[in-house]
């Protein structure tokens, strides 16, 4: 139930911290270390390569999963979205592991492709909210998400959960493969908790730029470069699904190869900078963007920040930045729908799990 909360979504955006100490909890042995199963263990050891398969929001959360699996544990990583898979099949590595990325576990697009590679005899993990659901069932293992029931049609607390739960799985690997790190995800998910507590709290602050900036706009475009890029293509998605308004996430650089031609006086740009490597470059796009009249607005992280920032999200690792930088995002998203009368919970032409492909 949404007990004092006007809408499931905001309820769900408020859970966060609470999730990530969830999955502290759960993750972690009596002796303060990863506990994950023996099996997925192997399996992930064995993998020459992994294949995350998602739709949506859950393939934005593989985009950012791809990163920590391939930095931290040194396995390559290829991110596809479900549907399109079966149509540009990749070649396959010799001893792949498919990893699928669900909230519900009942994707129709998802399931397709896992049907597929279970013919061809190759291994199945599903990172799933709903333990018992058919891509859980028809895969060899599980990971539970542990983010609680995920009501709204817009996915907030999942995609933070199933980022949270794949650093874990990155860093678990790392460590059975004997790989050094110097990242400890329970201790940086903790800090992260506690930022998301601070993101939560600024709820006023979130619906005045909301106002400000997609009160009348027909679009939206949201910039950032490297892992920035990833959580700008799910604001985009979050703003579009519930507020209707046309929006498009990409990456700072691609700006003068095209979508700069959109730039129109007034029109919102949101750019998000958590990266040192990148803060430099993406201030750039935002300077090309406000020479053509954009509607400007940065979002960085504490220590990158500028004066002129909209706003600063607390420091957290810079692996786990998603993590933060999407509570803002969501929280936009989440006000400019209410301000447009939309259904915000439940909007049109949408259900909240895709069962048909
Ligand atoms: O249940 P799943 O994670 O498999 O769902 C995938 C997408 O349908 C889902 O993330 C969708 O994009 C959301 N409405 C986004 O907020």
């Amino acid at each position: 139930e949404k007990g004092t909360y006007p809408h499931f979504m905001l309820k769900e955006i408020d859970e966060q911290p609470i999730v990530m100490r969830k999955i502290i909890q759960e993750y972690q042995d009596d002796n303060g270390q990863l506990k994950l199963d023996q099996d997925i263990r192997t399996a992930m050891k064995d993998a020459d390569r992994i294949y995350i398969i998602a739709a949506g929001t859950s393939y934005h959360a593989g985009l950012v999963g791809k990163e920590f699996i391939e930095k931290l544990a040194n396995i390559p990583v290829e991110v596809h979205v479900a549907s399109e898979f079966s149509y540009n099949m990749p070649l396959l590595s010799e001893k792949p592991l498919f990893v699928f990325i669900s909230q519900s576990g009942e994707t129709a697009d998802s399931r397709a492709v896992l049907v597929k590679i279970k013919e061809l005899g190759h291994p199945a993990l599903t990172l799933t909210n709903v333990p018992g659901s058919t891509l859980s069932r028809e895969a060899n293992y599980t990971m539970h998400l542990h983010a609680g029931p995920e009501i709204a049609v817009a996915s907030t607390k999942a995609y933070t959960a199933q980022i949270a739960v794949l650093a874990i799985l990155a860093v678990d690997t790392a460590r059975v493969k004997g790989l050094e790190l110097d990242f400890d995800p329970l201790q940086e998910l903790a800090i992260v908790a506690n930022a998301m507590e601070v993101l939560t709290d600024q709820k006023e602050e979130l619906e005045q730029l909301a106002r400000d900036y997609f009160g009348t706009t027909r679009n939206a475009f949201f910039i950032g470069r490297s892992t920035d890029y990833h959580v700008a293509q799910e604001a985009a998605l979050k703003l579009k699904e519930i507020s209707y308004i046309q929006a498009e996430g990409f990456a700072g650089g691609e700006l003068k190869h095209g979508t700069i031609a959109l730039i129109e006086e007034g029109t919102p740009v949101i750019a998000l900078t958590t990266q040192e490597n990148v803060n430099y470059s993406i201030r750039g796009n935002v300077q090309e963007v406000v020479a053509r009249g954009a509607n400007a607005m940065v979002v960085s992280m504490k220590g990158l920040e500028q004066d002129e920032d909209a706003f600063v999200i607390p420091h957290v690792h810079e692996l786990l930045t998603p993590l933060a930088s999407v509570i803002p995002m969501q929280l936009l998203a989440y006000y400019a729908a209410l301000h447009r009368d939309c259904d915000v919970d439940k909007p049109r032409n949408l259900a909240k799990s895709v069962t048909v492909e």
